[in-house]
């Protein structure tokens, strides 16, 4: 059976194949529009789909969506045009786009099928986070944590998976929502809500998060039965316009940032809200615990990005362990509608663990030679390109490395990934400078295999994923400075040789040269780009930037070839 799953009514617009229960491929439109988040209707997504599994849209069978139109969604429309007469304007305009989505999808599917098309199936959004998650974990039985901005109505979804089915114990609504909560202090730290998430929480350990830590603890509450309450004079998000924050929330936390500089004030909000979220998630946990006897827990939803919140409940919840998928924002939606049909409404059994995220293209060797002749590059062709890259990278080098089937979700995983060694002291101050030009005070992540990770890192089970943050040991964080926040942790990958044989050789080839089999390991993009796709983007990205090399299937292109190249 094969069931197309899209995302397309919220951002990161994305297509997915499940053929027989077991993903075939999954792809994000903006790795193929270069459009970051986008949330135009996944056109080029779906066509790729179909080309790398080799069918029509006639071999599919169902299509599943991570938008249900209900009641529900049309209550969340009438309370922001109830209770906001001075932003009607805008929020009409909302209303178009997202009626404009929707026949976006309808055009697409009329255009596909004129006539007995397959059958669509709605998913409510929160049911495609928190099924879609637990229907492709390794546990038979788990309790669920769905934490998001909103869906149609529904903030938050906390319930129990067992088998093929899911059961929701409780739910959020607009505007009670612990995601909007944090993609306010993010807009006041003078990041992007809904998309800069992750820079709120890499600017927290610089803040003192006591210093407001009353007021915020005080704005949002979870009740016995795991019920959210913010606290809405503080708030202007429930109102749809552009700024978030109220009056209120200027009055007590100061001006917000509006140039390059971070005053005391936002490290310290971001510190704040970062705890308040992080003791909220744990406080639902408490309510799941007493739900269920189970000893796994799954994260669902945009708010399981936040890995350092993940890591604190390894550490505190009290769960064996947890598991939180690899696309775990509005992407992963498309993925979880397709399996919520295929094993939750067609009962099917579940046959797959997602626990590997390479899902998207691959290119061959022909192919890339093919490119870079076309592009003129000098480049040596390695039968051993891990050796070699090795070697580069244990000199110093910048590394672009480009290998396999590109990674589904936020995260470069080890075949779309910036490399460098950690272990040199100037080295993060390097790529910020020379090739991600991003903010300095963020926290570049490490890449470990999974049988040395005790060595160097402070975590229970594995990080397959990246989303889970843990301490490095004490007396490790001296020898891995390029990876080392401010507070002594890190947000730890660990490299299995069955998910990933190649990378996890590139770590061990590294380790045997420097004695620390630890990379600094960042997405092979450039500030405000989406992760690379193609050959031509990683050689344009090699081109554009101080990358020192690209090592791109079995071949490697360095800088010194092409300076001696210019000089002939
Ligand atoms: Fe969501």
């Amino acid at each position: 059976m094969n069931i197309l799953g899209l995302n397309y009514y919220y951002h990161d617009s994305t297509a997915c194949l499940v053929v027989d229960g077991k993903i075939a491929v999954a792809i994000e439109e903006e790795r193929l529009t270069r459009e970051k988040h986008t949330a135009a209707f996944p056109q080029k997504a779906i066509e790729r789909c179909l080309s790398v599994a080799g069918m029509n849209p006639k071999d599919l069978d169902a299509v599943a969506v991570s938008i249900k139109h209900s009641k529900d969604w049309a209550k969340k429309a009438f309370y922001v045009l109830a209770h906001a007469p001075s932003v009607r304007p805008f929020n009409a305009q909302g209303m178009a786009t997202n009626v404009g989505r929707q026949a976006g999808f309808t055009n697409w599917y009329r255009n596909t099928w004129p006539k007995d098309g397959p059958k669509v199936y709605s998913v409510p959004h929160h049911g495609a986070h928190a099924a879609g998650t637990f229907l492709v974990s390794p546990y038979e039985d788990a309790a669920i944590l769905s934490l998001d901005g909103s869906g149609e109505w529904a903030t938050s979804f906390i319930g129990q998976g067992n088998g093929s089915q899911v059961t929701c114990f409780s739910e959020s609504f607009f505007p009670n929502s612990l995601g909007s909560f944090y993609e306010t202090a993010t807009q006041f730290c003078g990041f992007r809500p809904n998309y800069d998430e992750g820079k709120t929480m890499g600017l927290a350990p610089f803040g003192d998060p006591e210093v407001y830590g009353k007021t915020v603890d005080r704005m949002a509450t979870v009740d016995a039965e795991g019920a959210i309450k913010i606290d809405l004079s503080y708030f202007d998000y429930q109102f749809w316009g552009s700024q978030r924050y109220s009056q209120k929330f200027i009055a007590a936390f100061g001006i917000p940032r509006k140039g390059k500089e971070f005053e005391t004030n936002h490290k310290n909000v971001a510190a704040a809200f970062q705890k308040v979220l992080e003791e909220r998630a744990l406080n639902l946990c408490a309510v799941l615990r007493k739900r269920t006897n189970s000893r796994y827990l799954i994260i669902a939803g945009g708010v399981a990005l936040n890995s350092v919140m993940n890591g604190r409940i390894l550490r505190e919840a009290g769960f064996d362990d947890i598991y939180v998928m690899p696309a775990a924002g509005d992407n992963g939606t498309a993925i979880g509608a397709a399996f919520y049909v295929y094993n939750s409404l067609l009962n099917q059994p579940r046959v797959f663990v997602h626990d590997n995220p390479f899902l998207g293209t691959s290119y061959s060797d022909e192919h890339i030679a093919k490119v870079i002749s076309e592009c003129k590059l000098p480049a040596k062709r390695h039968d051993d390109i891990s050796s070699a890259a090795a070697r580069m990278l244990a000199d110093g080098k910048i590394l672009g490395w480009f290998q396999g089937h590109m990674e589904i979700g936020p995260r470069a995983l080890g075949n779309r990934s910036i490399l460098a060694n950690p272990t040199l002291p100037y080295m993060k101050d390097k790529i910020n400078a020379e090739v991600k030009h991003r903010e300095a005070f963020r926290p570049f992540a490490p890449s470990v295999p999974v049988e040395a990770k005790d060595k160097y890192f402070d975590i229970i089970g594995e990080s397959p994923v990246m989303l889970k943050v843990c301490p490095v040991k004490p007396h490790m964080r001296d020898l891995l400075p390029a990876i080392t926040h401010v507070d002594g942790s890190a947000r730890l990958h660990t490299v299995s040789k069955a998910t990933n044989p190649l990378f996890h050789d590139l770590l061990e080839k590294f380790g045997a040269l420097t004695g620390t089999p630890v990379l600094l390991n960042t997405s092979f993009n450039v500030q405000g780009e989406p992760i690379i796709e193609s050959p031509e983007d990683a050689i344009r990205c090699l081109l554009s930037t101080g990358l020192d090399a690209l090592a791109m299937g079995s071949f490697l292109i360095t800088k010194n070839q092409l300076t001696e190249m210019s000089m002939r």
